[in-house]
C-alpha cells in the first residue's frame, strides 16, 4: 500500500474509497471518528425532539415533528450500519454505551422544553446538520456514505423547512409566541454557531480535510451556515449577535468566541470569556439532557431499529 503522504494526494486529486481494503490505519481512524459523531447526532436529535413534538398545535403539525423523528432515526441508522462495514458493532454502539461515551454534538444534550424551541432546533440545528453534510455529500472520497447522503440530504431539507415555516408562523402570530422564539434563539444560535468546532487557526491539522473525508473547514462551514441562517432570522426580526460586514464580505460574530454557556438556565454568559479547552471539556462532560436522552433510546421507548 501507498504512503499515507502519496494517499492523502490521491485522495485530494479526486480518487475514491470503496471499501476498507483501500484504506490506510489513518482513513479508517479518521472516518470512524466523523461517522461516530454524524451518528451519534443524528440518533440523539430523536429523543431531543420526542416530548415537543407531542406537544405540536396541531395534528398536522404533530405528524410532521414526528416525522422528522422517524427520519432522525433512520440517518442515524445509516450511519451505525456504515461503521459496522469498517469493523465497529451497532448493537454495541447502540445498546453498550454508557450516556457520556455518546459524541453528538452538543446541542442534542439540551433540555427542549417548548415548541419554539423545537421548530428552533429545526430551522438552526437541522441548518447545521445539512450544511455539515451537504460538504460531505458533496466533497466526500468515501463513496458508500456519498451515496448513503442523497437521501439523507432530501428529509433534511424537509426538516428545515418544517423548522422555517413553524418560526415564521411563531413570529407572527402574537406577541408570546414571538417572545418565546427569540428567547429560544438567544441560547439555540450560539450554540449553532459553536456547532462548527474549533476556529481553523486553533486546529493544527484536520484528517478528516487531509483525507478529503469532508471538503471544507470548520470556519468555512460555520460562514455556511450564518450565510443561510442569518437572511432568515434578519427577515422575522429576530435579535442575533452577528451581521454582515460589508468590508470582510462575510458575517461576523459580535461577541469573541468562545464564552461560558450556563447549560441549566440556558444563557450565554458574553461577558465571560473562556478558553477552547474549557468548551472541549464542557462538550465532553455532556450536557444535562444526556443520560435522560441516551436512556430513553436504549430502553426501547423510541423505536431503534426498523
Ligand atoms: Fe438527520
Ligand atoms: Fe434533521
Amino acid at each position: 500500500m501507498a504512503t499515507d503522504k502519496q494517499f492523502k494526494k490521491e485522495l485530494q486529486n479526486g480518487r475514491m474509497i470503496e471499501s476498507t481494503e483501500e484504506m490506510t490505519d489513518g482513513y479508517k481512524k479518521a472516518l470512524k471518528q466523523i461517522l461516530l459523531v454524524s451518528g451519534d447526532t443524528e440518533l440523539m436529535s430523536a429523543p431531543a425532539y420526542y416530548d415537543q413534538s407531542l406537544n405540536a398545535p396541531s395534528l398536522d403539525a404533530r405528524a410532521s415533528c414526528i416525522s422528522v423523528i422517524q427520519d432522525e432515526l433512520g440517518h442515524g441508522h445509516i450511519a451505525y450500519r456504515l461503521l459496522e462495514d469498517l469493523g465497529e458493532d451497532r448493537e454495541e454502539l447502540i445498546y453498550g454505551r454508557e450516556p457520556h461515551e455518546f459524541r453528538n454534538t452538543y446541542g442534542f444534550d439540551q433540555h427542549i422544553d417548548n415548541f419554539a424551541e423545537l421548530v428552533t432546533a429545526h430551522g438552526l440545528f437541522d441548518r447545521a446538520g445539512i450544511t455539515l453534510l451537504g460538504d460531505v455529500h458533496e466533497n466526500t472520497s468515501y463513496a458508500p456514505w456519498k451515496r448513503a447522503l442523497t437521501k439523507v440530504s432530501k428529509e433534511e431539507q424537509f426538516h428545515l423547512r418544517h423548522g422555517e415555516t413553524w418560526m415564521r408562523r411563531l413570529a407572527n402570530n402574537s406577541e408570546k409566541t414571538r417572545e418565546m422564539l427569540q428567547d429560544a434563539v438567544d441560547w439555540m444560535f450560539p450554540i449553532g454557531v459553536e456547532w462548527f468546532g474549533l476556529p481553523d487557526d486553533k486546529k493544527k491539522h484536520d484528517e478528516q480535510l487531509e483525507y478529503r473525508i469532508k471538503g471544507k473547514s470548520n470556519d468555512e462551514l460555520r460562514q455556511d451556515w450564518l450565510s443561510r441562517s442569518m437572511p432568515f432570522l434578519t427577515e422575522l426580526d429576530l435579535d442575533v449577535p452577528a451581521h454582515y460586514d460589508e468590508e470582510q464580505e462575510k458575517y461576523v460574530l459580535e461577541y469573541d468566541m468562545p464564552i461560558a454557556f450556563d447549560a441549566d438556565n440556558k444563557e450565554w454568559r458574553y461577558d465571560e470569556q473562556i478558553s477552547w479547552d474549557d468548551v472541549i471539556d464542557r462538550w465532553r462532560g455532556r450536557g444535562p439532557a444526556n443520560e435522560k436522552y441516551v436512556n430513553l433510546i436504549q430502553s426501547g421507548t423510541v423505536e431503534v431499529e426498523v
